[in-house]
C-alpha cells in the first residue's frame, strides 16, 4: 500500500495525492427524469462526504488510541465512507439512454433464481425503495449461498449484509427526489429504473 499508512486503525493519508478525489458524473446531465439542478446538488452532496472521508482520515493522525473523540471518530468514519461509497455505485449504475436488462445475463439469470421470477424481484426491489425512511435500496448478491438479496440500509449504515457484493444501488434519501418530484417518490422509482445501466450491474457480478 505504497504511500498509504493505517493510523489509529483509521485509513489515514498522509500526502494529498493519496487523497480520495471525488469521481466527476457530469456525464448524467441530461438524464431523462432528473433535472440538472437536481444533479448538480446532489453531486455537491457527494462531494461533501469525499472531503469528510478525507478530512477524518488527517484527523485520525492526531488522536489518542482510546480516547473518546477515537470511539466517535471510529463511529463517524464508517458513515461518511459509505455515504461517499454508495454515491459512486449509485451515480456508476445510471446512464443516459438506458437499456432494458438483458433477458441472457447472469444477473438476469440469479435474479429469477432467486426470488421466482424478474418481476417478482422488480415489485420487492420497488416495494423496497417505497419504503418510509432516508436511506438506500441494494440489490445484494451474497457469495456464500449464491443467491441475491434486496436490502433497506437506513441512512447509510444500519442494514448492510455482511460479506455481500453491492450490484444494483439506489438512493432513497429525500435529496434524491424532492427538488424534481416533491412526495412523489413513486415517480422518482420509475425515472430510476428507466435509468439503470444494467451492464455496470452485471459487471458488478462477474468480477
Ligand atoms: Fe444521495
Amino acid at each position: 500500500m505504497h504511500g498509504v499508512s493505517y493510523y489509529n486503525g483509521i485509513i489515514s493519508i498522509k500526502h494529498v495525492c493519496h487523497m480520495h478525489q471525488p469521481k466527476n458524473y457530469e456525464h448524467l446531465i441530461g438524464l431523462a427524469g432528473f433535472s440538472e439542478t437536481l444533479l448538480k446538488n446532489h453531486f455537491t452532496l457527494y462531494q461533501g462526504y469525499v472531503a469528510n472521508v478525507n478530512k477524518i482520515a488527517e484527523k485520525a493522525e492526531t488522536i489518542e488510541i482510546g480516547s473518546i473523540e477515537y470511539a466517535e471518530l471510529k463511529r463517524r468514519f464508517s458513515w461518511e465512507w459509505n455515504g461517499m461509497r454508495l454515491h459512486e455505485l449509485y451515480f456508476g449504475n445510471m446512464k443516459k439512454d438506458a437499456l432494458a436488462v438483458n433477458g441472457n445475463s447472469e444477473l438476469y439469470k440469479k435474479i429469477a433464481e432467486s426470488f421466482g421470477s424478474f418481476e417478482n424481484w422488480k415489485k420487492d426491489f420497488l416495494a423496497t425503495g417505497a419504503m418510509r425512511g432516508i436511506g438506500w435500496v441494494i440489490l445484494a448478491y451474497e457469495k456464500e449461498e449464491g443467491r441475491l438479496f434486496n436490502i433497506w440500509v437506513n441512512e447509510h449504515d444500519a442494514g448492510h449484509l455482511a460479506g455481500t457484493t453491492p450490484l444494483l444501488v439506489m438512493d432513497v434519501f429525500e435529496h434524491a427526489f424532492m427538488i424534481d418530484y416533491g412526495l412523489k417518490r413513486a415517480d422518482y422509482l420509475n425515472a430510476f429504473w428507466n435509468a439503470i445501466d444494467w451492464k455496470a450491474a452485471e459487471e458488478r457480478l462477474t468480477k
